[in-house]
Formats: C-alpha cells, structure tokens, sequence
C-alpha cells in the first residue's frame, strides 16, 4: 500500500497558514466560513479573470493573497450545492487532493452554501483524498519521474475543518475501512502474475484473519474430492496450483443466513490453447478483479465489523498454455453433477464460477449470491467502461444493486436473461458447452452461471470494463480501480444491517 496523508477533522477556525483550500458553488458562491479566509472580493476576482466557475470537481490552484500568511489557495468547485452525491464528495475531495502540490500543511474548509455537510459528506470528501492519493508504484526504484508521487503528497497533514468534527471523525471510520478494502483490491490487481499466483493470492487472504475473518483455503486435493472438475480443468494448464478462499465475516445474528458475494479469481488469462492475441494480453493479469473486490469487500465489512453475516468465495487458477493445458473439445464434470463440453480454453472464468458458485449455495444456502467477474469482452462492447452488466433472477436484488451504483457512482446496467440464450448453450455432446453465438456473448455467458445457482436469488455483475483501465478520475489515477468494493459496501449498508 501507498503511503497516505494523515486526515483529521477540526471545528471552523480562522485558516492562518500553509494551504487554504475552498469550495466554491457554482458562480463562485462561497459560504460565509470560507469569505472569511481571503474575504469575498477576492474571490469574485478570481472568478472574474480565470476560466474558473465553481463547476462540479473543477479546481484551481493560486498563490495565496498578499497580506495573509497563507502560502497557497485552492479552490475547488461544487456546482449546485443541493445536487452533490456521495459520488460527488469524493470527486470534491480528490479534485482538491491533485492541487496541494508540495504542501505539507492543509486545511480545507468543508463549507458550501445550500449544502449540508453533514458527517457523512465530510467523511466521503476524505474518501476521496484517500484513494486519490494511491499509486502503484512498489516496483519504481527511482520515485516520482513522470507521476504523482513527484510531490510527495503523500506525507500532507489535513485538517478538515467542519461544523460537527464528533459526527465527521465517526463516519470517517467507516470511510477508512472502505478506502483500505478499495486500496486493496486496486492493489491485487495491479500485481503482476508473477508476483500473484494462485497461492500468493491465498496468502493474502489469509491476512484478513487478523481482523476475525475465518479464512479457509482449498487445495486441488479438496477440491477434487469435492467434484470440481470444472475449476480444476481450468488449472490444470499451469505449474501454480489452484485454490478456493472461503471467507466468512460473522458481524449479524448467530443463526441468520449469510449473504454471500464470489469472485473470478484468474490470476492470469492467456487463453489457454485457444490463446489470446499478443497485443493487450498483459492486461490480462487483472483478471482476477472479481476476487479482487470480493476481497476488499470482506476486508471493509470485517474492520468496520459490519452487522452482517457474510461469505466470500474466490476461484483462483491460472489460465496457461501447456503440454497438461486443458483442449478445446474435452468434456468436464462439474460439482453440480452437470458436464461441460469446453469447446473454447478461453471462456474459463464461467468454468470457475460455476463450481465456485454451486459450492457456495450448497454448502452456506446463502440469503442471496452476487458475483463479479472479468467475464466478456461483450460486456465492454455493450456498456463501455462506465457501467458493469448486471444480470439477474431477483428483480428486488438487481433494483438494491442499481441503486447502491447511483450513490456510489459505481454503476451498474441491467442486461436480460432468457431462454432464448439460454438454449444457445446446449450441446449435443454434454449438458452444455462454454460458448455460444458471437452475439449476445456477454449474456449468454451469464446463462451459463445461471445454470449453476439453483433457486437462489442471484447477481452477476460482469467487470470485465471497470475493474481496470478505466479512465483516470478525480479519485482513481491507477490501472486498477477496486470496483466493486464501494458498490457492495453500499448494498451492505443500505439493506443488510440490523
Ligand atoms: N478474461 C476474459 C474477458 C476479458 C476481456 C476481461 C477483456 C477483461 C478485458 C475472458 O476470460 C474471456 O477471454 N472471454 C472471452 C469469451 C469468449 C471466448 C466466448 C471473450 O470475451 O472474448
Ligand atoms: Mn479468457
Ligand atoms: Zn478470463
């Protein structure tokens, strides 16, 4: 992990010195608590001769007026005061994050006029500064060439002033835990596969046990005892060995059904035998991003001790070229009893779902299941890089997780399921087979773990366009994105908790 600046909160004081920070509404509209730091015809100036209008994130970065000791003045927009959501916030906190350049004291005055800003509000703006200020940059020997880390910003103090500094530092607690559950899954993404086997990425799991997640760990042993020849064939391809993470947070009711989330864990996806073009391939070590978020998400839950019964299951294989690699044409036996004609290497990660998912439901008969998964390249065709597919069999599950994507900006689009896709699975030589048409590829993909959920409600968010390479935002700089973790945070927290 990235070193951070330390965030505290304070009552509004008078700003004497270092960095001043102000948000500013639209037609840089100022509250009374930030005039009072450079007084209100300065910064009608500003607003008058700079482009600067207080648009939503936009932010500027001026020496601070003669006659204060002040070194430096930023000024971050807001837009419309009344319309900022969760989302916003840490827009706000990030776009004045990427301004402090080399300063080491900050205060920022979280005040705006018509807004209430309220702990909570307070508490995403330091989200945003938070994951604003990672970067991946564990393998860069010489620090700071081309990057943000130039300005060491990472050792900033900020001071946060606010009316009610009790009711911010409470939420801001829970704040905390979802920027390190985000910064972890960003983390194991970015790690490249050699670095992140199978094994490694178990290791890692296993740390979540210092924060009382019981950790299980399944090797090819238990898992070919088990009957998962769908997941194994997928592994067998590669020298690493496979595992499955079982995590479980007690936070609710002893005997209360757990809900439970899964995750495509491919530490690297070359294809298989029928191997993937050259170009991009590297990309293809985030492949793991579903096991990623599942987690962080199990990371955040257990250290804000969320009120909740929760499991995460992760499938972790290696998808290699190789002399024991699985073929095109060979049929497999899932635990399900189902068997699969593998007719494309390529389509592995509903091969590990499959199993993953149907070991879940059997053993935890969880209240509901959401999955996630690098699963198509279809997917980013259809929906571009903004929004995930969401595919469900519970419309109460799908309306929960599109809202908790609004809030939380992670967004989510609901695709269908049906049985004219369904039907395009079918195979004369097995139960099913892994592909179907060319068209429709993300839906039918979903299908395919339809067939393995039973009668459990049941989501399937396909990542495969936001959990890497998304476009740099006002809180995401890294390939990475840890999407996901907040989404499922939110779900958590608005429908699942006492
Ligand atoms: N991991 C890929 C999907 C993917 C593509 C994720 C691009 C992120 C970025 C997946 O295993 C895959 O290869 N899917 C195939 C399925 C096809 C063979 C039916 C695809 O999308 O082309
Ligand atoms: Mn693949
Ligand atoms: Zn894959």
């Amino acid at each position: 992990m990235s070193k951070r600046p330390s965030i505290s909160f304070a009552k509004f004081a008078a700003v004497e010195n270092g960095t001043a920070i102000l948000l500013l509404a639209a037609e840089g509209k100022a509250a009374q608590e930030a005039e009072s730091v450079v007084g209100q015809a300065l910064l009608s100036r500003i607003i008058d001769v700079s482009d600067f209008k207080g648009k939503l994130a936009a932010s500027l970065s001026t020496l601070a007026p003669s006659g204060t000791e002040l070194d430096r003045l930023v000024l971050v927009g807001a837009g419309d005061p009344a319309k900022l959501k969760a989302d916003d916030w840490l827009k706000l906190g990030g776009s004045a994050f990427s301004k402090i350049g080399k300063a080491k004291h900050v205060s920022v005055v979280l005040a705006l006029p018509g807004a209430d800003v309220s702990g909570e509000n307070a508490a995403d703006f330091a989200l945003g500064i938070l994951l604003r200020a990672y970067t991946f940059d564990k393998y860069k020997t010489k620090k700071g060439r081309n990057d943000e880390s130039r300005d060491d910003k990472s050792s900033a103090k900020i001071t946060l002033l606010v009316a009610d500094p009790q009711a911010a530092k409470k939420a801001f607690a829970n704040a905390e835990a979802v920027a390190e559950g985000v910064i972890l899954a960003r983390d194991l993404v970015n790690e490249p596969a050699n670095i992140l086997g199978p094994v490694e990425f178990a290791e890692r799991i296993e740390e979540l046990k210092k924060l009382d997640v019981k950790v299980e760990i399944l090797d090819p042993k238990d898992m070919k005892k088990l009957g998962m020849g769908s997941l194994l064939g997928v592994a067998q391809g590669s020298v690493r060995p496979a595992r499955l993470a079982i995590m479980e947070w007690q936070g609710g009711k002893g005997k209360e059904a757990p809900i439970a989330f899964v995750g495509k864990g491919v530490v690297f996806d070359s294809g298989g035998v029928s191997i993937k073009p050259a170009a991009g391939m590297d990309e293809m070590k985030g492949d793991m991003g579903g096991a990623a978020a599942v987690t962080g998400l199990l990371h955040t839950l257990a250290s804000r001790k969320a009120k909740v019964n929760v499991v995460g299951i992760v499938g972790l294989v290696e998808n290699m070229v190789d002399g024991n690699a699985q073929r095109p044409g060979d049929i497999v036996t899932s635990m399900s009893g189902q068997t699969i004609e593998v007719l494309n290497t390529d389509a592995e990660g509903r091969l590990v779902l499959a199993d993953a998912l149907y070991y879940c439901n059997e053993r935890f008969q969880p209240k509901f299941m959401v999955n996630l998964a690098t699963l198509t390249g279809a997917i980013m065709v259809a929906l571009g890089q903004s929004h995930a597919g969401l595919f469900s069999n519970d419309d109460t599950l799908a309306a929960q997780l599109f809202d908790a994507g609004q809030s939380t900006g992670e967004k989510v689009w609901r695709m269908p399921l049906g049985a004219e896709y369904d039907k395009l699975i079918d195979t004369k030589n097995a139960d099913m087979k892994n592909i179907g048409t060319r068209f429709g590829g993300a839906i039918i993909a979903a299908q395919f773990l339809k067939r393995f959920v039973g009668d459990t409600a049941w989501a399937h968010l396909d990542i495969a366009g936001t959990a890497m390479g998304t476009p740099a935002s006002e809180y995401n700089q890294s390939w990475a994105s840890g999407f996901g973790v907040r989404l499922l945070d939110r779900l958590v927290q608005d429908n699942f908790e006492g």
